[in-house]
């Protein structure tokens, strides 16, 4: 006997190992215990209609999965090749035209059915409330802005950055565009995407229905930190909201410790050339005349407002009760100073930017001192 190369042939219950691990794996690895990203968690108006539209179509193709299935199983099943099969067809069903009639009206009419709900539901999403508050969002590499005209006379009286805040149960018309490439807005607990695409002015309607944060990710590739490029809304009750937009209106004042005097300065003359901060206190003074900031870079009038800082990434406020998400309960609280002033020391090592292109924050090599004085500097900015 001589020996030969061939393995053994692989057994059958090692095909039926991977057969139940592989859908196992599959179904755990969509498990999990925080998802702030989950579409099946609907948190208001337009995000309910989605899911009462979502929902019962999902139910009818499971049943029509199952019956198609269970068909296709049980013929196979019940006409299959036996011992003393002699190679007869089974009684054909062709021309049966009660059959056929019915594989001909039923799928139409389920699909009538879905094709009506679905326009339905396209139109409410479509429907902008006519009491709704508009803001205007811009994308960008790799973050969002949010500018708010509050008495309509066609100037942004807030522009804020990375946090959307709403009042709960306001509807808001959101007006989504770009500054650079094609981004793609996305609170999944609140509504669908919608592409924010440069030159043009995109609709979408949102509403929460009680206070809370909602998250969100950019879900339209646009470079290097697309991943990175996420976003909340930071939903308040009514008089929440008119105490932050009360304070979104005021402009900034001086500081008074030293060293906020200090970091005013080195903002002045460090920052000014692509952040503003409106009010006294900021550097509205330093464009006199000249073209305002690039317009590329976060408006930090009130940046010890917001929770998150770099694009939505870094909590700018330490998480103190632990809930997952900076809330308005921790401003003012204990700043994330650590992870501030690592951005400072070097944004490019802390989200991948392209500053030599024009993409992001460059390091400005600042001193410790300077990045000091300029996080105290920015404490203020509440
Ligand atoms: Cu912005 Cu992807």
């Amino acid at each position: 006997m001589t020996p030969t190369s061939t393995a053994p042939a692989p057994r059958p219950r090692r095909a039926w190992r991977a057969a139940l691990i592989v859908p196992f794996l599959l179904a755990m690895s969509a498990c999990a215990k925080k998802a702030p990203l989950t579409t099946l968690e609907p948190k208001g108006h337009n995000a309910h209609s989605i899911a009462n539209l979502i929902n019962p179509i999902f139910g009818i193709a499971g049943l029509v999965f199952l019956f198609v299935e269970g068909g296709v199983l049980f013929a196979a099943w019940r006409f299959r090749k036996r011992r003393d099969d002699d190679g007869s067809l089974p009684e054909q069903v062709h021309g049966n035209i009660k059959l056929e009639l019915a594989w001909t009206i039923l799928p139409a009419l389920i699909l009538v059915g879905v094709g009506g709900a679905s326009v339905l539901t396209i139109l409410d999403l479509a429907q902008k409330p006519k009491d709704a508050m508009e803001v205007t969002v811009i994308g960008q590499q790799w973050w969002w802005e949010y500018r708010y005209d509050v008495n309509k006379d066609g100037t942004d009286d807030i522009i804020t950055a990375n946090d959307l805040v709403i009042p709960a149960g306001v509807p808001i018309a959101l007006n989504i565009t770009s500054r650079d490439v094609i981004h793609s807005f996305w609170i999944p607990a609140l509504n669908g995407k919608r592409d924010a695409v440069p030159g043009r002015e995109a609709p979408l309607n949102l509403e929460a229905d009680k206070p809370g944060i909602f998250r969100g990710q950019c879900t339209e590739f646009c470079g290097l930190s697309h991943g990175y490029m996420r976003m909340r809304v930071v939903a308040l009750d009514k008089a929440d909201f008119a105490a932050w937009e009360a304070n979104q209106l005021k402009g900034a004042q001086d500081p008074t410790s030293a060293l906020a005097l200090e970091g005013q300065q080195d903002f002045r003359t460090t920052c000014s050339q692509c952040h503003r901060v409106r009010g006294p206190g900021g550097n509205d003074a330093e464009f006199k005349g000249a073209a305002l900031v690039s317009g590329a870079a976060p408006d930090l009038t009130h940046l010890a407002s917001r929770g998150v800082f770099a694009g939505s990434v870094y909590d700018l406020w330490i998480d103190q009760n632990h809930n997952g998400e900076v809330d308005m309960n921790e401003l003012g609280k204990q700043f994330n100073v650590a992870d501030l002033k690592a951005w400072l020391r070097d944004p490019p090592a802390r989200v991948p930017m392209y500053p030599q292109g024009g993409r992001g924050m460059p390091n400005l090599k600042l001193s410790e001192q300077q990045i000091d004085a300029l996080v105290a500097y920015l404490q203020t900015l509440e």
